[in-house]
Protein backbone atom coordinates (compact mmCIF):
# COMPACT_ATOMS: atom_id res chain seq x y z
CA UNK A 1 0.00 0.00 0.00
CA UNK A 2 1.49 3.58 -1.05
CA UNK A 3 -0.14 5.67 1.08
CA UNK A 4 2.22 8.33 2.84
CA UNK A 5 4.95 11.19 2.60
CA UNK A 6 6.63 12.45 5.00
CA UNK A 7 7.32 15.65 5.77
CA UNK A 8 8.73 16.80 9.41
CA UNK A 9 8.42 20.02 10.01
CA UNK A 10 5.63 22.99 8.58
CA UNK A 11 8.04 24.49 5.99
CA UNK A 12 8.12 20.85 3.90
CA UNK A 13 4.82 20.25 3.08
CA UNK A 14 3.85 19.88 0.10
CA UNK A 15 0.13 19.16 0.66
CA UNK A 16 -2.18 22.29 0.14
CA UNK A 17 -4.77 21.59 3.15
CA UNK A 18 -3.06 21.13 6.72
CA UNK A 19 -5.40 19.74 9.19
CA UNK A 20 -4.74 21.12 12.89
CA UNK A 21 -6.65 20.13 16.16
CA UNK A 22 -7.44 23.30 18.16
CA UNK A 23 -8.44 23.57 22.25
CA UNK A 24 -10.61 25.48 24.05
CA UNK A 25 -9.32 28.81 26.20
CA UNK A 26 -5.77 28.99 24.45
CA UNK A 27 -5.34 25.39 26.18
CA UNK A 28 -3.02 24.68 22.86
CA UNK A 29 -0.43 21.88 22.67
CA UNK A 30 3.55 22.38 23.27
CA UNK A 31 4.30 22.79 19.27
CA UNK A 32 1.87 25.38 18.96
CA UNK A 33 4.37 28.10 18.98
CA UNK A 34 5.76 26.45 16.36
CA UNK A 35 2.69 26.27 14.48
CA UNK A 36 2.23 30.29 15.12
CA UNK A 37 5.71 31.37 13.92
CA UNK A 38 4.91 29.41 10.73
CA UNK A 39 0.97 30.34 10.37
CA UNK A 40 1.38 33.89 11.66
CA UNK A 41 0.19 35.72 14.80
CA UNK A 42 -3.54 36.61 13.43
CA UNK A 43 -4.40 33.30 14.12
CA UNK A 44 -4.12 33.86 18.46
CA UNK A 45 -6.77 36.92 17.71
CA UNK A 46 -9.18 34.50 15.57
CA UNK A 47 -8.76 32.13 18.23
CA UNK A 48 -10.04 34.54 20.86
CA UNK A 49 -12.90 36.25 18.64
CA UNK A 50 -14.18 32.72 17.26
CA UNK A 51 -13.63 32.71 13.60
CA UNK A 52 -11.65 29.91 14.64
CA UNK A 53 -14.15 27.39 16.39
CA UNK A 54 -12.88 25.43 19.17
CA UNK A 55 -15.93 23.42 20.34
CA UNK A 56 -16.06 19.99 20.07
CA UNK A 57 -16.97 18.96 16.12
CA UNK A 58 -16.85 22.09 15.23
CA UNK A 59 -14.65 22.33 11.37
CA UNK A 60 -13.31 25.88 10.18
CA UNK A 61 -11.68 26.31 7.14
CA UNK A 62 -9.36 29.50 6.33
CA UNK A 63 -6.92 30.13 3.48
CA UNK A 64 -3.32 30.69 4.24
CA UNK A 65 -0.99 32.52 3.19
CA UNK A 66 2.25 31.19 5.20
CA UNK A 67 6.42 30.83 4.13
CA UNK A 68 5.23 27.69 2.97
CA UNK A 69 4.16 28.50 -0.68
CA UNK A 70 1.87 25.12 -0.88
CA UNK A 71 -0.16 25.32 2.20
CA UNK A 72 -3.14 26.74 0.84
CA UNK A 73 -5.12 26.43 3.37
CA UNK A 74 -5.81 24.78 7.05
CA UNK A 75 -8.74 23.04 8.56
CA UNK A 76 -8.85 23.28 12.47
CA UNK A 77 -10.71 21.14 14.22
CA UNK A 78 -11.87 21.95 17.41
CA UNK A 79 -11.49 19.68 20.11
CA UNK A 80 -12.86 21.48 23.12
CA UNK A 81 -11.84 20.93 26.47
CA UNK A 82 -9.19 18.20 26.15
CA UNK A 83 -9.96 16.36 29.31
CA UNK A 84 -13.16 15.20 27.63
CA UNK A 85 -11.57 13.91 24.68
CA UNK A 86 -12.00 10.25 24.35
CA UNK A 87 -10.80 7.96 21.14
CA UNK A 88 -14.17 7.28 20.03
CA UNK A 89 -14.99 11.43 19.99
CA UNK A 90 -11.85 11.64 18.30
CA UNK A 91 -12.77 8.98 15.72
CA UNK A 92 -16.28 10.95 15.06
CA UNK A 93 -14.57 14.15 14.31
CA UNK A 94 -12.12 12.29 12.29
CA UNK A 95 -15.31 10.91 10.17
CA UNK A 96 -16.59 14.58 10.33
CA UNK A 97 -13.24 15.64 8.65
CA UNK A 98 -13.27 12.89 6.24
CA UNK A 99 -16.58 14.50 4.66
CA UNK A 100 -15.30 17.65 4.61
CA UNK A 101 -12.41 16.51 2.48
CA UNK A 102 -14.78 14.58 0.20
CA UNK A 103 -16.70 18.07 -0.09
CA UNK A 104 -13.26 19.36 -0.69
CA UNK A 105 -12.22 17.00 -3.21
CA UNK A 106 -8.98 17.03 -1.06
CA UNK A 107 -7.30 13.91 -2.29
CA UNK A 108 -4.04 15.39 -0.61
CA UNK A 109 -3.50 16.67 2.62
CA UNK A 110 -1.44 16.75 5.90
CA UNK A 111 -2.02 16.07 9.47
CA UNK A 112 -0.23 17.69 12.78
CA UNK A 113 -0.98 14.62 14.94
CA UNK A 114 0.78 16.53 18.19
CA UNK A 115 -2.36 18.79 17.73
CA UNK A 116 -4.78 15.92 18.70
CA UNK A 117 -3.15 14.21 21.50
CA UNK A 118 -4.58 14.19 24.71
CA UNK A 119 -2.83 11.56 27.07
CA UNK A 120 -3.10 8.95 27.24
CA UNK A 121 -3.95 9.08 23.09
CA UNK A 122 -0.61 9.86 21.73
CA UNK A 123 0.39 10.85 18.17
CA UNK A 124 0.65 6.85 16.95
CA UNK A 125 -2.88 6.72 18.48
CA UNK A 126 -4.12 9.91 16.69
CA UNK A 127 -2.40 8.42 13.29
CA UNK A 128 -4.67 4.96 13.81
CA UNK A 129 -7.86 7.41 14.54
CA UNK A 130 -7.37 9.55 11.75
CA UNK A 131 -7.01 7.38 9.30
CA UNK A 132 -10.29 4.59 10.73
CA UNK A 133 -12.39 8.58 11.24
CA UNK A 134 -11.68 10.40 7.64
CA UNK A 135 -11.63 6.98 5.76
CA UNK A 136 -14.89 6.01 7.35
CA UNK A 137 -16.18 9.73 7.47
CA UNK A 138 -15.31 9.78 3.14
CA UNK A 139 -17.30 7.02 2.14
CA UNK A 140 -20.10 7.27 0.09
CA UNK A 141 -22.66 4.95 -1.41
CA UNK A 142 -22.34 3.18 -4.39
CA UNK A 143 -25.24 4.00 -7.20
CA UNK A 144 -26.58 3.27 -10.11
CA UNK A 145 -27.55 6.70 -11.45
CA UNK A 146 -27.05 7.48 -14.80
CA UNK A 147 -25.38 10.67 -14.42
CA UNK A 148 -21.97 11.49 -12.50
CA UNK A 149 -21.08 8.06 -11.02
CA UNK A 150 -17.78 9.96 -10.11
CA UNK A 151 -15.39 7.38 -8.63
CA UNK A 152 -13.93 8.31 -5.77
CA UNK A 153 -10.96 10.41 -5.14
CA UNK A 154 -8.69 8.22 -2.80
CA UNK A 155 -7.13 8.70 0.48
CA UNK A 156 -3.57 8.12 -0.65
CA UNK A 157 -1.39 10.80 -0.48
CA UNK A 158 -0.74 11.77 3.33
CA UNK A 159 1.87 13.57 5.25
CA UNK A 160 2.15 14.32 8.88
CA UNK A 161 3.98 17.28 10.55
CA UNK A 162 6.00 15.22 14.17
CA UNK A 163 9.19 15.10 16.05
CA UNK A 164 8.28 11.57 16.65
CA UNK A 165 9.33 8.62 14.99
CA UNK A 166 7.85 9.11 11.61
CA UNK A 167 8.07 5.56 10.35
CA UNK A 168 5.82 4.60 13.39
CA UNK A 169 2.92 7.04 12.31
CA UNK A 170 2.84 5.89 9.23
CA UNK A 171 2.54 2.40 9.74
CA UNK A 172 -0.61 3.20 12.17
CA UNK A 173 -2.27 5.08 9.83
CA UNK A 174 -1.75 2.18 7.54
CA UNK A 175 -2.93 0.27 9.85
CA UNK A 176 -6.41 2.43 10.45
CA UNK A 177 -6.79 3.05 6.44
CA UNK A 178 -7.09 -0.94 6.57
CA UNK A 179 -9.62 -0.91 9.40
CA UNK A 180 -11.72 2.22 7.30
CA UNK A 181 -11.15 0.32 4.13
CA UNK A 182 -12.24 -2.95 5.42
CA UNK A 183 -15.75 -1.47 7.07
CA UNK A 184 -16.52 0.23 3.33
CA UNK A 185 -16.33 -2.65 1.66
CA UNK A 186 -18.77 -4.01 4.73
CA UNK A 187 -21.23 -1.32 4.02
CA UNK A 188 -20.98 -1.74 -0.04
CA UNK A 189 -22.31 -5.15 0.40
CA UNK A 190 -24.73 -4.30 2.49
CA UNK A 191 -25.97 -1.18 0.27
CA UNK A 192 -25.67 -3.25 -3.06
CA UNK A 193 -29.40 -4.35 -4.39
CA UNK A 194 -30.65 -7.44 -3.46
CA UNK A 195 -31.15 -8.82 -7.00
CA UNK A 196 -27.46 -7.77 -7.82
CA UNK A 197 -26.08 -8.93 -4.70
CA UNK A 198 -27.20 -12.76 -4.56
CA UNK A 199 -26.41 -16.04 -2.78
CA UNK A 200 -24.60 -16.64 -5.23
CA UNK A 201 -22.68 -13.59 -6.27
CA UNK A 202 -21.88 -13.06 -2.60
CA UNK A 203 -19.84 -16.35 -2.81
CA UNK A 204 -18.02 -15.13 -5.65
CA UNK A 205 -17.24 -11.92 -3.86
CA UNK A 206 -15.88 -14.41 -0.34
CA UNK A 207 -14.09 -16.57 -2.85
CA UNK A 208 -11.93 -13.51 -4.27
CA UNK A 209 -11.21 -12.19 -0.69
CA UNK A 210 -9.79 -15.75 -0.63
CA UNK A 211 -7.72 -15.91 -3.12
CA UNK A 212 -6.69 -12.19 -2.31
CA UNK A 213 -5.24 -12.85 1.10
CA UNK A 214 -4.72 -17.13 0.66
CA UNK A 215 -7.29 -18.40 2.40
CA UNK A 216 -8.59 -21.67 2.32
CA UNK A 217 -12.00 -21.58 0.42
CA UNK A 218 -15.29 -23.56 0.14
CA UNK A 219 -18.45 -22.53 -1.60
CA UNK A 220 -21.34 -25.53 -1.52
CA UNK A 221 -24.02 -25.65 -3.89
CA UNK A 222 -27.49 -26.36 -3.23
CA UNK A 223 -26.84 -29.62 -4.33
CA UNK A 224 -24.01 -30.15 -1.97
CA UNK A 225 -26.00 -28.43 0.64
CA UNK A 226 -28.49 -31.00 0.09
CA UNK A 227 -26.39 -33.92 0.12
CA UNK A 228 -24.73 -33.22 3.62
CA UNK A 229 -28.54 -32.92 4.91
CA UNK A 230 -28.50 -29.02 5.37
CA UNK A 231 -32.34 -28.52 5.98
CA UNK A 232 -32.08 -25.11 7.86
CA UNK A 233 -30.45 -23.04 4.73
CA UNK A 234 -32.10 -25.70 2.53
CA UNK A 235 -35.74 -24.24 3.98
CA UNK A 236 -34.96 -20.75 4.04
CA UNK A 237 -34.39 -20.84 0.16
CA UNK A 238 -37.24 -23.45 -0.77
CA UNK A 239 -39.19 -20.89 -2.42
CA UNK A 240 -36.18 -19.35 -4.23
CA UNK A 241 -35.25 -19.38 -7.89
CA UNK A 242 -32.12 -18.59 -6.97
CA UNK A 243 -29.63 -21.41 -5.23
CA UNK A 244 -28.62 -20.68 -1.43
CA UNK A 245 -24.37 -21.01 -0.72
CA UNK A 246 -22.63 -22.09 2.71
CA UNK A 247 -19.60 -19.94 2.30
CA UNK A 248 -16.17 -21.06 4.33
CA UNK A 249 -13.09 -19.39 4.40
CA UNK A 250 -9.90 -20.60 6.51
CA UNK A 251 -7.22 -18.50 7.98
CA UNK A 252 -4.41 -20.25 8.83
CA UNK A 253 -2.14 -18.37 11.47
CA UNK A 254 0.03 -21.67 12.63
CA UNK A 255 0.52 -25.42 11.65
CA UNK A 256 -1.61 -26.76 14.44
CA UNK A 257 -5.27 -25.74 13.58
CA UNK A 258 -6.61 -25.16 17.31
CA UNK A 259 -7.36 -22.45 19.08
CA UNK A 260 -9.85 -21.51 16.24
CA UNK A 261 -12.29 -18.74 16.74
CA UNK A 262 -15.28 -19.22 14.45
CA UNK A 263 -16.69 -16.44 12.91
CA UNK A 264 -20.38 -17.56 11.54
CA UNK A 265 -22.31 -14.90 9.37
CA UNK A 266 -26.03 -14.75 8.18
CA UNK A 267 -26.49 -13.80 4.66
CA UNK A 268 -29.66 -13.86 3.89
CA UNK A 269 -29.76 -11.22 0.75
CA UNK A 270 -33.32 -10.70 1.11
CA UNK A 271 -36.14 -11.37 3.94
CA UNK A 272 -39.82 -10.97 2.20
CA UNK A 273 -41.07 -13.16 5.78
CA UNK A 274 -41.77 -16.05 3.15
CA UNK A 275 -45.58 -17.28 3.97
CA UNK A 276 -45.52 -14.97 7.37
CA UNK A 277 -44.84 -12.06 4.67
CA UNK A 278 -43.59 -8.52 6.00
CA UNK A 279 -45.82 -5.90 5.78
CA UNK A 280 -44.89 -3.85 2.99
CA UNK A 281 -43.52 -1.02 5.04
CA UNK A 282 -41.14 -4.01 6.88
CA UNK A 283 -40.11 -5.40 3.25
CA UNK A 284 -38.14 -2.44 2.64
CA UNK A 285 -34.62 -2.06 3.42
CA UNK A 286 -34.20 -6.08 4.07
CA UNK A 287 -31.69 -5.85 1.28
CA UNK A 288 -29.40 -5.38 4.48
CA UNK A 289 -30.41 -9.12 5.97
CA UNK A 290 -26.53 -10.20 4.88
CA UNK A 291 -25.42 -7.41 7.46
CA UNK A 292 -24.02 -10.10 9.43
CA UNK A 293 -22.41 -12.02 6.64
CA UNK A 294 -20.76 -8.32 5.62
CA UNK A 295 -19.77 -8.27 8.97
CA UNK A 296 -17.47 -10.94 8.74
CA UNK A 297 -15.96 -10.40 5.35
CA UNK A 298 -14.77 -7.08 6.42
CA UNK A 299 -13.33 -8.50 9.37
CA UNK A 300 -11.41 -11.49 7.23
CA UNK A 301 -10.04 -8.89 4.84
CA UNK A 302 -8.89 -7.07 7.82
CA UNK A 303 -7.28 -10.25 8.57
CA UNK A 304 -6.20 -11.02 5.30
CA UNK A 305 -4.07 -7.99 5.65
CA UNK A 306 -3.17 -7.61 8.72
CA UNK A 307 -2.58 -11.42 9.29
CA UNK A 308 -2.87 -11.69 12.90
CA UNK A 309 -1.22 -14.51 15.06
CA UNK A 310 -5.31 -16.81 15.69
CA UNK A 311 -6.85 -19.06 13.61
CA UNK A 312 -9.68 -17.97 12.02
CA UNK A 313 -12.62 -19.88 10.17
CA UNK A 314 -15.11 -18.08 8.49
CA UNK A 315 -18.80 -19.67 7.91
CA UNK A 316 -21.86 -17.66 5.92
CA UNK A 317 -24.94 -19.04 5.02
CA UNK A 318 -26.25 -17.47 2.15
CA UNK A 319 -30.12 -17.41 0.62
CA UNK A 320 -33.18 -15.19 0.32
CA UNK A 321 -35.82 -16.13 1.76
CA UNK A 322 -38.85 -15.96 -1.15
CA UNK A 323 -42.21 -16.85 -1.88
CA UNK A 324 -43.46 -19.80 -4.40
CA UNK A 325 -45.44 -22.96 -4.00
CA UNK A 326 -42.14 -24.43 -2.84
CA UNK A 327 -41.35 -22.37 -0.12
CA UNK A 328 -41.45 -23.41 3.66
CA UNK A 329 -44.88 -22.94 5.41
CA UNK A 330 -45.56 -22.45 9.13
CA UNK A 331 -45.97 -26.01 10.68
CA UNK A 332 -43.14 -27.26 8.66
CA UNK A 333 -41.09 -29.80 10.61
CA UNK A 334 -37.51 -29.80 9.20
CA UNK A 335 -34.41 -31.19 9.67
CA UNK A 336 -31.15 -29.26 10.26
CA UNK A 337 -27.48 -30.39 9.39
CA UNK A 338 -26.67 -30.91 13.64
CA UNK A 339 -29.85 -33.77 13.08
CA UNK A 340 -32.42 -31.60 15.58
CA UNK A 341 -35.60 -31.28 14.42
CA UNK A 342 -37.70 -27.69 14.13
CA UNK A 343 -41.21 -27.17 14.17
CA UNK A 344 -41.51 -24.25 11.69
CA UNK A 345 -43.73 -21.46 13.68
CA UNK A 346 -42.91 -18.25 11.40
CA UNK A 347 -40.96 -18.10 7.88
CA UNK A 348 -39.72 -14.80 8.82
CA UNK A 349 -38.03 -16.17 11.73
CA UNK A 350 -35.74 -17.52 8.92
CA UNK A 351 -32.19 -16.14 10.34
CA UNK A 352 -31.86 -18.37 12.90
CA UNK A 353 -32.46 -21.39 10.96
CA UNK A 354 -29.71 -20.49 8.51
CA UNK A 355 -27.51 -19.67 11.40
CA UNK A 356 -27.93 -23.61 13.08
CA UNK A 357 -26.72 -25.20 10.22
CA UNK A 358 -23.69 -22.44 9.85
CA UNK A 359 -22.57 -23.04 13.40
CA UNK A 360 -22.61 -26.41 13.10
CA UNK A 361 -20.97 -26.67 10.38
CA UNK A 362 -17.62 -23.96 11.81
CA UNK A 363 -17.77 -26.39 14.87
CA UNK A 364 -17.30 -29.66 12.20
CA UNK A 365 -14.57 -27.30 10.55
CA UNK A 366 -13.02 -26.97 14.56
CA UNK A 367 -13.83 -23.74 15.96
CA UNK A 368 -13.20 -23.58 19.59
CA UNK A 369 -15.00 -20.14 19.71
CA UNK A 370 -17.88 -19.45 17.98
CA UNK A 371 -19.17 -15.61 17.54
CA UNK A 372 -22.43 -15.18 14.96
CA UNK A 373 -23.30 -11.81 13.74
CA UNK A 374 -26.56 -11.33 12.36
CA UNK A 375 -29.46 -9.11 11.42
CA UNK A 376 -32.14 -11.48 13.72
CA UNK A 377 -34.74 -9.28 14.92
CA UNK A 378 -36.71 -6.63 15.16
CA UNK A 379 -36.93 -7.16 18.72
CA UNK A 380 -33.08 -5.80 19.58
CA UNK A 381 -34.70 -2.49 18.39
CA UNK A 382 -37.49 -2.41 20.89
CA UNK A 383 -35.43 -3.37 23.47
CA UNK A 384 -31.89 -1.34 22.44
CA UNK A 385 -32.48 0.98 19.91
CA UNK A 386 -30.58 1.77 16.55
CA UNK A 387 -26.83 2.58 18.72
CA UNK A 388 -26.71 -0.88 20.60
CA UNK A 389 -25.75 -4.39 19.25
CA UNK A 390 -27.55 -6.68 21.30
CA UNK A 391 -25.52 -10.14 22.35
CA UNK A 392 -25.85 -13.57 24.28
CA UNK A 393 -23.12 -15.40 25.60
CA UNK A 394 -22.81 -18.99 27.43
CA UNK A 395 -19.66 -18.15 28.82
CA UNK A 396 -18.77 -14.50 30.53
CA UNK A 397 -15.05 -14.84 30.34
CA UNK A 398 -15.37 -15.07 26.80
CA UNK A 399 -17.58 -11.98 26.65
CA UNK A 400 -16.28 -9.72 28.86
CA UNK A 401 -12.91 -10.16 26.88
CA UNK A 402 -15.19 -9.53 23.54
CA UNK A 403 -16.48 -6.55 25.17
CA UNK A 404 -12.59 -5.10 26.28
CA UNK A 405 -12.43 -4.57 22.25
CA UNK A 406 -16.03 -3.56 21.45
CA UNK A 407 -14.71 -0.34 23.99
CA UNK A 408 -11.93 -0.11 22.10
CA UNK A 409 -13.56 0.66 18.67
CA UNK A 410 -16.35 2.16 20.38
CA UNK A 411 -18.77 0.34 19.13
CA UNK A 412 -21.49 -0.24 21.74
CA UNK A 413 -22.67 -4.10 22.58
CA UNK A 414 -25.10 -4.73 25.28
CA UNK A 415 -25.73 -8.38 26.79
CA UNK A 416 -28.84 -9.62 27.28
CA UNK A 417 -30.17 -12.67 29.69
CA UNK A 418 -30.79 -15.91 28.27
CA UNK A 419 -32.29 -17.94 31.13
CA UNK A 420 -33.66 -21.66 31.59
CA UNK A 421 -36.90 -20.76 31.23
CA UNK A 422 -36.37 -18.85 27.63
CA UNK A 423 -34.53 -22.01 26.56
CA UNK A 424 -37.19 -24.36 27.85
CA UNK A 425 -40.20 -22.05 25.08
CA UNK A 426 -37.25 -22.93 22.94
CA UNK A 427 -37.73 -26.41 23.27
CA UNK A 428 -41.63 -26.37 23.90
CA UNK A 429 -42.95 -28.33 20.22
CA UNK A 430 -45.36 -30.86 20.48
CA UNK A 431 -43.77 -32.54 16.84
CA UNK A 432 -40.19 -31.60 17.17
CA UNK A 433 -37.02 -30.52 19.31
CA UNK A 434 -37.47 -27.30 18.72
CA UNK A 435 -39.72 -24.14 17.71
CA UNK A 436 -38.15 -21.08 15.62
CA UNK A 437 -40.60 -18.51 17.21
CA UNK A 438 -41.77 -18.98 20.83
CA UNK A 439 -43.27 -15.60 21.03
CA UNK A 440 -42.96 -11.85 20.40
CA UNK A 441 -42.30 -11.28 24.54
CA UNK A 442 -38.48 -10.23 24.61
CA UNK A 443 -37.92 -12.24 21.44
CA UNK A 444 -34.85 -11.01 20.72
CA UNK A 445 -33.49 -13.58 23.00
CA UNK A 446 -35.59 -16.74 21.31
CA UNK A 447 -33.78 -15.56 17.76
CA UNK A 448 -30.19 -15.88 19.34
CA UNK A 449 -30.95 -18.82 22.02
CA UNK A 450 -32.44 -20.72 19.26
CA UNK A 451 -28.82 -20.41 17.93
CA UNK A 452 -27.22 -21.35 21.38
CA UNK A 453 -29.06 -24.58 20.87
CA UNK A 454 -26.65 -25.41 18.43
CA UNK A 455 -23.27 -24.56 19.75
CA UNK A 456 -22.90 -27.13 22.60
CA UNK A 457 -20.79 -26.35 25.17
CA UNK A 458 -18.29 -24.11 22.70
CA UNK A 459 -17.68 -20.71 24.42
CA UNK A 460 -20.10 -18.83 22.28
CA UNK A 461 -21.08 -15.08 21.49
CA UNK A 462 -24.21 -13.91 19.30
CA UNK A 463 -24.35 -10.70 17.91
CA UNK A 464 -27.56 -9.12 16.70
CA UNK A 465 -27.36 -6.15 15.08
CA UNK A 466 -30.36 -5.63 13.66
CA UNK A 467 -30.90 -2.10 14.75
CA UNK A 468 -26.88 -0.98 14.24
CA UNK A 469 -26.39 -2.52 10.87
CA UNK A 470 -28.41 -0.28 8.74
CA UNK A 471 -28.56 3.49 9.75
CA UNK A 472 -31.32 5.23 8.74
CA UNK A 473 -29.46 8.72 8.99
CA UNK A 474 -26.50 10.10 7.89
CA UNK A 475 -23.91 10.59 11.41
CA UNK A 476 -20.30 11.52 11.85
CA UNK A 477 -18.72 7.97 10.53
CA UNK A 478 -20.76 8.09 7.48
CA UNK A 479 -23.94 8.40 5.61
CA UNK A 480 -27.52 6.68 5.62
CA UNK A 481 -27.25 2.81 4.93
CA UNK A 482 -25.01 -0.34 5.63
CA UNK A 483 -22.57 0.88 8.93
CA UNK A 484 -20.33 -2.21 8.76
CA UNK A 485 -21.04 -2.37 12.55
CA UNK A 486 -18.79 -5.09 14.04
CA UNK A 487 -16.04 -5.33 11.77
CA UNK A 488 -13.76 -3.45 13.64
CA UNK A 489 -14.54 -5.06 17.09
CA UNK A 490 -14.66 -8.71 15.59
CA UNK A 491 -10.71 -7.72 13.62
CA UNK A 492 -9.78 -6.00 17.06
CA UNK A 493 -11.03 -9.05 18.89
CA UNK A 494 -9.08 -11.34 16.47
CA UNK A 495 -5.71 -9.22 16.86
CA UNK A 496 -6.39 -9.49 20.86
CA UNK A 497 -7.47 -12.40 21.58
CA UNK A 498 -3.90 -14.48 22.77
CA UNK A 499 -3.21 -11.64 24.75
CA UNK A 500 -7.27 -11.43 26.33
CA UNK A 501 -6.53 -15.17 27.09
CA UNK A 502 -3.01 -14.52 29.28
CA UNK A 503 -4.81 -12.03 30.99
CA UNK A 504 -7.76 -14.21 31.86
CA UNK A 505 -7.93 -17.37 33.17
CA UNK A 506 -11.49 -17.80 32.44
CA UNK A 507 -11.15 -18.23 28.57
N1 LIG B 1 -34.43 -9.96 9.22
C1 LIG B 1 -35.38 -9.89 10.23
C2 LIG B 1 -34.97 -9.02 11.42
C3 LIG B 1 -34.78 -7.56 11.15
C4 LIG B 1 -35.77 -6.66 11.50
C5 LIG B 1 -33.61 -7.08 10.60
C6 LIG B 1 -35.58 -5.32 11.26
C7 LIG B 1 -33.43 -5.73 10.37
C8 LIG B 1 -34.42 -4.84 10.71
C9 LIG B 1 -35.67 -11.30 10.78
O1 LIG B 1 -35.48 -12.35 9.91
C10 LIG B 1 -37.09 -11.30 11.20
O2 LIG B 1 -37.93 -11.13 10.37
N2 LIG B 1 -37.33 -11.49 12.49
C11 LIG B 1 -38.62 -11.51 13.02
C12 LIG B 1 -38.70 -12.69 13.94
C13 LIG B 1 -40.08 -13.00 14.40
C14 LIG B 1 -40.93 -13.42 13.24
C15 LIG B 1 -40.01 -14.10 15.42
C16 LIG B 1 -38.82 -10.22 13.81
O3 LIG B 1 -37.89 -9.77 14.47
O4 LIG B 1 -39.91 -9.64 13.74
ZN1 LIG C 1 -37.23 -12.74 8.74
ZN1 LIG D 1 -34.13 -11.99 8.34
Amino acid sequence: MNITKKAKSFDQLTAELLIVGVRRNSDQVKGWEQFVSFFGPSVEDWLKSGDIQTEQKKLTKLPVTTSNQNVKRVLFVGLGDQKTLTDKILRETFGLVGKELKKLKASNFAIWPESFTAAPIDENDIAFLSAEGIGMGYYTIPHYKTTSNEPDQYLESVEFVTNSDINEIVSSYQVGKVYADSVNEARSLVNQPPNILTAPVLADYAFELAKQYDFEVEILSKKELEELGMGGILSVNQGSSIEPRMITLKYKATDEWDQVIGLVGKGVTYDTGGYSIKPKTGMVGMKGDMGGAAAVLGAMKIIGELRPDQNVVAVIGATDNMISSDAMKPDDVITTFSGKTVEVLNSDAEGRLVLADAVTYAKQHGANYLIDVATLTGGVITALGFDKTGALTNNEGFFDAFIESSIETGEFVWGMPLTESDKKRIRKSDVADLNNSPGSDGHMIFGGGFVGEFVGNTPWIHLDIAGTSDAKSAHDLGPKGGTGVMVRTLATFIERFKDLQQERTSI
